[in-house]
């Protein structure tokens, strides 16, 4: 089965029969025994070295899988950063660069990103710019990596708490999709990655969401995963740069990520990006319902399935001018307008809609009053 016919099989059930290699723009993404395709990429690669990237959380949990699968390969370097947003910023990136520097890594090296959205994110963006490029793969870890971060060629770092401010748009050679990792997560981090898979659902596939909204969602089947990845790897091979289309994706994302930073300047448990993700979906599905045709029963739908998977966040209308400053202060505006990724329905969104600031607090307090 070919993802790019995903379409078709998700009506009636989600039992897909097997999960083959789906193709993004010009790179695998492997599902079924995917640590060996990982080792034969690299046997068969003809790289100078490899280096694998990672954090103590994936350095502890992950890695051993990894050098098992590798047998007597399993001599790299490992380069290892603190877990957490906090490390994905350019101090790291420069001890990153180091450290490739001082194992004497040259333009043949490949980088292994083995971990969560920071370590592809940080990772891709290391990779991309070390002597003006060297080839890397995502080894995702975390649900929302696996259903986000690592399609699509998204690199990234953060500036004073800005997300992905400094990035580049840069394909991995390879995903590999190791299912098995998901299993010594969290529920938090699957509640995480769940957003995104909600979100795909929302933007391009009603049936997708209406799975995904009768499912087990606090343990996602390797199927579901599946289809999101080739919902979100559809948007981005027609539009690997965000011209138009990728903007979909966006959907959520500008008061998500406002409500993201927010917490994560102001709070000692800061929310997790899904978390805020789902925040932001709330905000804009009502933003939706508001400006481009979203029904009052798809609202109080979307309402009561995000509200019921992620707890209550106590947005108080004295943080609305904080984060209405950080959402000046995101990438996606054009002339200092707040451009959002509205819904038209469940399953179809509409791109570049400007949202006034007393929409946005509209939206803020829908959420607030829940
Ligand atoms: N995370 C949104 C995108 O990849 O475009």
């Amino acid at each position: 089965m070919n993802l790019m016919e995903a379409d078709t099989f998700y009506s009636d059930t989600y039992a897909v029969e097997t999960m083959d290699t789906i193709y993004s723009n010009d790179y695998p993404i492997y599902f079924e025994n995917s640590l060996n395709e990982l080792v034969k990429f690299v046997e068969q690669g003809n790289y100078s070295r490899f280096f694998v990237l990672t954090d103590e959380n994936t350095g502890k949990y992950c890695l051993p899988l990894l050098k098992e699968k590798f047998g007597s390969m399993a001599d790299f370097d490992i380069i290892e950063i603190n877990a957490g947003e906090e490390s994905k910023d350019i101090d790291f990136c420069i001890g990153v660069w180091k450290m490739l520097i001082d194992f004497g890594a040259d333009r043949q090296s490949l980088l292994i990103n083995l971990g969560g959205g920071v370590i592809s994110d940080l990772g891709g963006f290391v990779a991309s710019t070390f002597k003006r490029g060297i080839d890397f793969v995502h080894v995702p870890t975390t649900l929302l990596s696996q259903v986000d971060a690592s399609v699509g060629g998204k690199t990234g770092i953060d500036i004073d708490s800005i997300k992905n401010i400094i990035g580049t748009f840069t394909q991995p050679k390879a995903v590999f999709i190791e299912y098995s990792f998901i299993k010594t997560l969290p529920e938090r981090q699957i509640l995480s990655g769940l957003a995104e898979m909600l979100k795909h659902g929302l933007i391009r596939d009603a049936s997708y969401w209406n799975l995904l909204k009768n499912s087990d969602l606090k343990k996602p089947a390797a199927e579901l995963i599946y289809l999101s990845i080739g919902i979100k790897n559809k948007v981005v091979i027609e539009d690997p740069q965000e011209r138009g289309l990728r903007k979909c994706l966006n959907f959520g994302h500008t008061i998500g990520h406002a409500v993201e930073t927010y917490s994560l300047i102001n709070d000692e448990d800061p929310l997790s990006h899904g978390e805020a993700i789902a925040i932001g979906m709330i905000c804009e599905a009502y933003l939706s319902y508001k400006k481009t045709g979203l029904t009052e029963s798809e609202l109080a739908e979307i309402t009561e399935v995000l509200s019921g998977l992620y707890p209550k966040y106590p947005l108080k209308e004295s943080y609305n001018d904080a984060l209405y400053d950080l959402m000046l202060k995101d990438k996606k505006n054009h002339k200092e307008k707040i451009n959002c990724t509205l819904l038209a329905t469940i399953g179809q969104c509409s791109i570049d809609h400007i949202c006034a600031k007393d929409e946005l607090f509209e939206s803020l307090a829908y959420y607030s009053n829940l």
